[in-house]
């Protein structure tokens, strides 16, 4: 075998910035229009590899029991897997009949969960990965903002669930971000200091650094910070 024979396929898949890609589907809440119907909200749209199989199990059981609280970051959820409806329907009755995991029981998901027995959506978002599985999802979080633009995309393997720290985290500095006009460094969380675009027209480099511009530290003069209280984030993007 070449070298060229080795290499993996070329497959396309959308990319941060992109347009979520449109489809119709069934899903256990009924048809839905994607992204459309979601107009002027968040989404994360996620893909598991199989019903009836415990990491997934101890995904969904999370993610419904946070669903009220993304909802109060204007976001919704929509789940995915190359299972059928009668799969996803007795699976889900499942989990909130007899499944108990981390002091969560009685566990009902009440937000979509699509059929997509054709591969068409997993593979319209590149879900499918071969060299992990040729037949199933992987773990993929695909996070589209209010205007239908994919503005985060993680995946992980079929072996590790996912962490909704991190997905929350995600969804907070998106909005952060966006209403302040900054970015998050590593690790933010509301409440620590954000990075300052370029100075521009709000003022000249100079100026930041001599610590003319309100809150604003510089330790360069490509490096600025400013401090927001939780409280202002909180109020600018919790709606509920
Ligand atoms: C799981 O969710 O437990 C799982 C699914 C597919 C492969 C491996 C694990």
């Amino acid at each position: 075998m070449t070298m060229a024979d080795q290499q993996a396929p070329v497959t396309t898949m959308p990319r941060i910035g992109d347009p979520a890609p449109t489809f119709t589907a069934s899903t256990t809440q009924g048809e839905i229009n994607f992204p459309a119907d979601y107009a002027g909200q968040w989404v994360i749209l996620f893909s598991h590899p199989a019903d009836f199989t415990p990491v997934c199990t101890t995904e969904f059981m999370t993610f419904a029991s946070l669903a009220d609280e993304f909802r109060a970051y204007n976001t919704q959820l929509v789940g995915l897997s190359v299972d059928g409806l009668y799969s996803h329907i007795a699976w889900l009755r499942t989990i909130q009949d007899k499944i108990e995991f981390n002091n969560m029981k009685n566990v009902e998901v009440k937000f979509p969960l699509i059929d997509d027995v054709s591969m068409a959506v997993a593979q319209k978002y590149g879900m499918i990965m071969p060299g992990e599985d040729s037949t199933k999802a992987v773990r993929a979080v695909f996070v589209i903002d209010p205007q239908g633009v994919i503005r985060t995309i993680i995946y992980y393997p079929l072996s590790m669930g996912r962490n909704f720290d991190e997905i929350m985290r995600v969804i907070k500095a998106l909005q952060t971000a966006d209403a302040f006009s900054v970015a998050t460094p590593a690790d933010w969380r509301p409440g620590d200091r954000v990075i300052v675009p370029p100075a521009g027209s709000c003022g000249t480099a100079k100026d930041r650094m001599d610590g003319k511009e309100d809150g604003v530290e510089c330790e360069d003069w490509f490096f600025c910070t400013k401090a927001i209280s939780a409280e202002d984030v909180e109020k600018a993007i919790r709606k509920a």
